[in-house]
């Protein structure tokens, strides 16, 4: 039986930890109760908002409508060949907990993407990527209701439209199609494994691991990410606020003309990604705060909110960021957090 509940504080589900609440709030732990969900007058009447572990959110005000938070639980193999397994995960599984489940098993291809905060189904939402890998890369199918119509449907790969931090979720499908599973196609032998990125090279060096396993490969994500990234349970933040801006070769190179040290990646189609914490960096803020938030000592792209801080508070200060980005470097950053 769906219980539909009214000016519920959000406080503790969303990991910025900004306090507001939701106007109306359901909880949805299957399809059957997101369908006696969809039949109440309150989805076709008020705006809503799907959500998952509140990691790549920011609440600027209390939410005047429905929030219907995901909780559907279950993982189960739905085919498997002699090298690799096909793992189905219900969309409101935790993340991390999917990856270690994986990781028990010896299934390869999730390694890189350990430790991220948040559920299973928000994963495709941004094509949630680190340490070289993004999830598209394993991503057999998504599934989900439309909802609307209540019908389900089955999006590949293709449909998907992935992009860097991109999906068709993020577009026509916002707020219309609520995802229930992933479907992913993962290594039972022969795991090819992305040891390219410097610091997990350095990190498995440093152990003397020369034939490193998936969970080796997690086992230094993990030690990186727990070097430079603020755990949410803290002090609050929602990952990197920005994404990395991409310019063109010929931006890029005036910006080294000045600054010979600066980072940079090559992309598909001759754009150059800069590193948008290495841009802030350069304008002084890392470390600094302002009141009650401020930008994370260890990663100049995480905003933290110290405590008691609000969404406007937060938007002030990345407007600020963003206007001395553009000011000192030309470059526009955008945001990768869903500000709401
Ligand atoms: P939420 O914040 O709850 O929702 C995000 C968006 O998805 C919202 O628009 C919401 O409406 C929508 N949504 C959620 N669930 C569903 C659903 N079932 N159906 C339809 N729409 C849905 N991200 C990376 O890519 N790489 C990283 O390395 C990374 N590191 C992070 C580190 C930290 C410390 C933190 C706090 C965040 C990090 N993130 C990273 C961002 C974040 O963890 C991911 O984007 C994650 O996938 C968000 O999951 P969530 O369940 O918390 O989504
Ligand atoms: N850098 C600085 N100063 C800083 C931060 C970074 O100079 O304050 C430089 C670093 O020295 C390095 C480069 O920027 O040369 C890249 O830094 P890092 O490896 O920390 O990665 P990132 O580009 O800042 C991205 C993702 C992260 C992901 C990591 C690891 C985006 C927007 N962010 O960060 O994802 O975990 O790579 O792959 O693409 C997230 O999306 O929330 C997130 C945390």
């Amino acid at each position: 039986m769906i219980e539909l509940k009214e000016h519920t504080p959000l406080l503790h589900l969303n990991t910025f930890g900004v306090d507001v609440r939701a106007r109306y709030f359901a909880e949805v732990a299957d399809t059957a109760s997101l369908e006696e969900l969809r039949m109440l007058p309150v989805m076709r009447d008020q705006p809503r908002l799907i959500l998952g572990g509140g990691s790549n959110i920011l609440f600027t005000r209390d939410f005047q409508g429905l929030v219907i938070h995901n909780t559907m639980k279950g993982m189960r193999i739905v085919a498997e060949e002699s090298d690799y397994v096909h793992v189905e995960a219900a969309s409101g599984e935790n993340w991390h907990g999917l990856v270690l489940y994986c990781l028990d098993r010896n299934w390869g291809g999730l390694e890189n993407l350990s430790l991220i905060p948040g559920t299973t189904g928000a994963a495709p939402i941004q094509n949630i990527g680190a340490y070289g890998v993004e999830i598209k890369q394993v991503i057999e199918c998504v599934d989900g209701i439309d909802l609307s119509s209540g019908q389900h449907r089955r999006l590949t790969p293709d449909e998907c439209q992935f992009g860097y931090r991109e999906s068709v979720f993020k577009h026509a499908l916002r707020e219309k199609f609520f995802i229930s599973s992933i479907t992913l196609r993962l290594t039972k032998k022969n795991h090819r494994l992305d040891t390219q990125y410097g610091a997990i090279r350095e990190v498995l060096e440093q152990r003397r691991i020369t034939s490193p396993t998936p969970r080796d490969v997690s086992d230094a994500v993990i030690a990186i990410r727990r070097s430079k990234l603020p755990d949410p349970a803290v002090v609050g933040n929602a990952g990197s606020f920005f994404k990395n801006p991409t310019v063109t070769a010929k931006v890029a190179e005036s910006i080294r003309g000045e600054y010979p040290s600066m980072p940079s990646y090559p992309t598909e189609n001759q754009y150059v990604k800069i590193p948008a914490g290495w841009l802030i960096e350069q304008c002084g803020w890392r470390g600094k705060k302002v009141g009650r938030v401020g930008v994370h000592p260890q990663q100049a792209l995480v905003i933290v909110n110290y405590g008691g801080g609000t969404g406007a508070e937060i938007v002030a200060l990345s407007e600020e960021i963003r206007a001395s980005v553009r000011k000192k470097f030309q470059v526009e950053l955008m945001t990768e957090v869903n500000i709401v």
